[in-house]
């Protein structure tokens, strides 16, 4: 395994909207592998592809206490209520700030078995869900800001997705 480089803002990438995965294969499962080292590295609790310059619809959560686990081809089919989360990215090194997102999300994607799942969140892991797919869109979490007075520095820990 390894540590991969995570890009940050303004990087092209970030912006693009990547690309389904076909299959299932070694080199996917290698990549899934080296973005859970690298989330942790970075003390992150979500990955995804293009954040390591991968173009590709792959991301990867690591809930604190919980297994680590990749999704390909994740897609958000319900969601519903809402609530303002704090909320960080590690390719927004620095900063934090005050958005709005789901309360309950259903997504649906395959593992790296090429077993489809469906999982059920709320709190922390459908904010991380959300996060990740979004950043497979090419949007960030400072794009839903209602203005720049919601994004503030760092000054206390938050967990960055
Ligand atoms: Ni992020």
């Amino acid at each position: 395994m390894a540590i991969l480089n995570v890009r940050t803002v303004p990087e092209p990438i970030l912006r693009q909207k990547s690309k389904r995965v076909r299959a299932i294969d070694g080199s996917l499962q290698k990549l899934a592998a080296d973005m859970i080292e690298t989330m942790h590295a970075a003390s992150g609790v979500g990955l995804a592809a293009p954040q390591v310059g991968v173009s590709r619809r792959v991301i990867v959560i690591g809930m604190p206490g919980e297994e680590d686990f990749a999704l390909i081809n994740p897609e958000v089919v319900r969601k519903s209520g809402e609530r303002t989360v704090t909320e960080g990215c590690l390719s927004v090194p620095g900063y934090f700030g005050e958005i709005k997102r789901a309360q309950r999300v259903t997504v649906k994607g395959k593992d790296l078995s090429g077993k489809e799942i469906r999982i059920k969140a709320d709190e922390l892991l459908a904010q991380a869900l959300e996060h990740e797919i979004d950043h497979l869109n090419g949007v960030l979490y400072i794009d839903y800001l209602e203005s720049q007075d919601m994004l503030h520095k760092v000054a206390h820990e938050v967990t960055p997705l």
